[in-house]
């Protein structure tokens, strides 16, 4: 059976918060509107530390925290769609700054659905008696990303970055994952490849048909806000639904859901939709913002430090993000 059981969490975010009222000062938008369409009052940006900084930070409290041996570690996957590298992978500078020094280690790139799927990965790794503690890592420094004249989209996001040590359980976990490519166009990065000095390519960068942005940004965070609301609201509920059917659960029989921390009114919609204890619902977005595919572990790293996190307790993460990709895993702790 499969099974994963956490044994350690940890996080970092940076220092600098960026809050509604700087917004207003560099866009024409105001906390009002904001917080009232979005839930965010401020949220966190590296100005000067790489991504990997972050995700070795947070991996280093959340091995801290599981008391092993960073050389007992097999295997380390980082999730993250905001590499400071095209290569090496995350998970590499994460195993070269936290001394993980028997692990393997590759990354994993589903977005803001990231952690749910490295989680997955790791369970199936843990079935193989070779893996026995897994460091699953999730960091994103998406300011670079971000078009700070666009005021629809750059007032979402932030920085940081979460992890947890897992082990194996003999307790059953299970998870659904689900990607929609025919969506890819609604929310993406393009790498920008128009600095080339390949003679043949200099100055070009071909853009695949059917992409909505302009030339000159396109090398900026680009979304349909309204199509990925629509999106996140239905595939939270599926994913919620299929994964529960998997079970053979119930929506009570679930003691905790951590939700992807996009947006306050999108985690309302589904939980409405869905009929769940608000009370059993984790929502952190108000001062961090979307943190990508770091929500999930920042949530759990939170929870475990203020002792909520308990043995026996069975728990649900849910997830969406580019792609479009969604997911979720249910698993008892
Ligand atoms: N401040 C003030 N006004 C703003 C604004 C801001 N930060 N951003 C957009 N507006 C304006 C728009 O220009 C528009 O004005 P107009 O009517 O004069 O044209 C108006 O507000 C409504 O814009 P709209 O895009 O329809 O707003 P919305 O209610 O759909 O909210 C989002 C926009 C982005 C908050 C919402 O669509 C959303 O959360 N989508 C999901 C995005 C997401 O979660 N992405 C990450 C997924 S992992």
């Amino acid at each position: 059976m499969r099974g994963i059981k956490i044994i350690g969490a940890g996080m970092y975010v940076p220092e600098k918060e960026a809050d509604n009222d700087w917004f207003s000062t560099i866009l024409d938008t105001n906390d009002e509107w904001i917080y009232s369409r979005t839930g965010i009052r401020a949220r966190r940006i590296s100005v000067d530390k790489p991504n990997f900084y972050m995700a070795g930070e947070a991996a280093k409290a959340a091995v801290a925290d599981s008391g092993i041996d960073p050389a007992e570690i097999d295997l380390v996957l980082a999730a993250t769609c905001s590499p400071d590298f095209y290569y090496p992978a995350l998970s590499c500078l994460v195993q070269h700054e936290t001394g993980a020094v028997n692990a393997a280690a590759f990354d994993i790139n589903s977005a803001c659905t990231g952690f749910i799927n490295a989680l997955d990965t790791a369970s199936r790794f843990l079935e193989d008696s070779d893996y026995r503690n897994i460091l699953v890592v999730a960091s994103e420094r998406l300011a670079p990303h971000c078009d700070y004249t666009d005021r629809t989209a750059s007032i979402l996001f932030g920085d940081g970055a979460g992890a947890a040590v897992v082990t194996r359980s003999d307790k059953p976990m299970w998870s659904y994952l689900s990607a929609k490519g025919d969506y890819f166009n609604a929310l993406y990065c393009k790498i920008d490849h128009s600095r080339s000095n390949c003679p043949l390519i200099a100055g070009k960068d071909a853009l695949p048909e059917g992409i909505i942005d302009t030339e000159a940004k396109s090398h900026f965070l680009q979304m349909n806000g309204k199509a990925v609301y629509k999106f996140a609201v239905e595939a939270m509920e599926t994913a919620v639904n299929k994964v529960l059917a998997k079970a053979g659960l119930g929506i009570d029989d679930i003691d905790l859901y951590i939700p992807h921390q996009a947006n306050s009114r999108i985690i309302e919609s589904a939980v409405k939709g869905l009929g769940l204890p608000v009370d059993k619902v984790y929502v952190n977005l108000e001062r961090r913002g979307n943190t990508s595919s770091a929500c999930i572990p920042t949530c759990l790293a939170e929870l475990k430090q203020a002792g909520r996190i308990k043995d026996g307790m069975t728990i649900c993460l849910v997830g969406f993000g580019a792609g479009l990709t969604s997911g979720a895993v249910v698993f008892n702790q």
